[in-house]
């Protein structure tokens, strides 16, 4: 099922990256950040080999399997995993979100989904008279449980008394780690660029109150670990207000499954476009990663070549981060930020060049990064 190829040189420093393209605009931006990697390979002197997996709605159409046997562990053998976006109008909702998706993030572990929200120069935002300055935060969202985690059920389906549960599971276990992983963002302190040690959690411990006294109790522990760490909490309704207003509020936000998929949607839209939100699926505690756009399928677009696959890009950069090639990285992310000001628009028939060509503009700027 996997198609490798890439050159492994001895000597040099190699990564294996496992590629999931998926379904609709997925390969197409997911090709274009592979452009910008193995260009960032050949500059800085490291190799990249990729094995391809071609999972999503064709191969379920086609064998109906989303997740094969064995799977997991073939993909826990690369050094990360860059995927493009699953699902397609074909396949009923859920069967491969659930299926492949959120199996990959849970069967790895991957309990931080870590989506900055940066507003790069020369774009504009729909926010009126929003400047950079005032927009740059990293959006921690929980990704293992909550609502995602899959509790609940269904009792007389389809008749008049039916019944639908659905309900968020919320550890100890599980919110502290991300707590702690928020703090310690807080205080990163890099070259490039360092957090404004501030945490801000966001929740609705107004109506939620079993699992908000978890959250906020945890934040209030962990917080005496930090001492120079500011903390603030929001309620989640209100966060969609200040996200849009005072963006500035925000550094480090940590927040649950759901909101942090929800607020990151709104995040994509301030920084100008879902095209341009970059996500990584991280196990601090030692597992590889999974790097992904924020943004879905769009099968309104796909096979258009209007698909912007900066997010795609910067997504990659991510990954190349967590490989320990960080001047790569920072070239995939000054590549990208830097054809966004040629572009007619963030994505769609004006973006003013096609899904490749811009993988191509990308790639040049990242064999010309100093
Ligand atoms: P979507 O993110 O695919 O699209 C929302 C809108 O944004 C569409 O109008 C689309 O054309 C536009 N858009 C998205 N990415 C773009 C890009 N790179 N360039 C230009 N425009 C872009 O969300 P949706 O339409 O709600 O979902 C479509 C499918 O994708 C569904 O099956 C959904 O479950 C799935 N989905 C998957 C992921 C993932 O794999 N990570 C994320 C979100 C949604
Ligand atoms: C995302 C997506 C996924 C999520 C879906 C496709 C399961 O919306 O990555 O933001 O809800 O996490
Ligand atoms: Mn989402």
């Amino acid at each position: 099922m996997a198609d490798t190829s890439g050159t492994q040189r001895a000597g040099r420093r190699s990564h294996h990256l496992a590629v999931i393209g998926g379904d609709g605009i997925g390969p197409e931006v997911t090709a274009e950040a592979l452009k910008a990697v193995q260009a960032a390979a050949e500059r800085f002197g490291f190799s990249v080999a990729t094995t391809s997996y071609d999972l999503g709605g064709r191969r379920y159409a086609a064998t109906g399997e989303v997740l094969p046997e064995g799977a997991l562990e073939e993909l826990r053998a690369h050094d990360a995993i860059l995927l493009g976006a699953v699902g397609t109008p074909e396949v009923p909702p859920g069967v491969l979100e659930r299926g492949l998706l959120l199996a990959l993030r849970f069967g790895l572990d991957l309990y931080v989904n870590l989506r900055p929200v940066k507003l790069y120069p020369g774009v504009s935002s729909p926010v009126a008279g929003l400047t950079p300055e005032r927009c740059d935060m990293v959006i921690v969202r929980e990704n293992t449980e909550g609502l995602y985690a899959g509790a609940g059920g269904t009792l007389y389906r389809a008749t008049p008394a039916e019944v639908a549960t659905q309900e968020s599971l919320n550890t100890r276990r599980g919110v502290e780690r991300v707590v702690r992983d928020a703090f310690a963002r807080a205080v990163e302190r890099g070259e490039q660029r360092g957090r404004r040690g501030r945490v801000t959690l966001c929740h609705k411990t107004n109506v939620l109150t079993y699992a908000g006294d978890l959250w906020q109790r945890t934040v209030d522990e962990v917080a005496h670990d930090y001492d120079g760490v500011d903390t603030d909490y929001v309620h989640v309704d209100a966060m969609c207000l200040y996200m849009v207003t005072t963006p500035e509020r925000f550094d480090v936000v940590v927040t649950d499954n759901l909101f942090g998929d929800i607020v990151t949607d709104l995040g994509a839209a301030v920084q100008g476009g879902l095209g341009l939100a970059a996500s990584g699926n991280l196990n601090p505690a030692g597992g590889i990663g999974m790097f992904e756009p924020v943004h879905g399928s769009a099968p309104d677009i796909a096979g258009k070549g209007w698909a912007n696959p900066v997010a795609a890009v910067l997504s990659a950069a991510m990954c190349l981060a967590s490989l320990g090639e960080p001047q790569a990285a920072a070239a995939l992310e000054e590549a990208a930020a830097g054809v966004l000001p040629e572009l007619g628009a963030m994505g769609g028939p004006d973006m003013g060049y096609s899904t490749t060509e811009l993988g191509d503009r990308i790639a040049a700027r990242v064999v010309a990064a100093s």
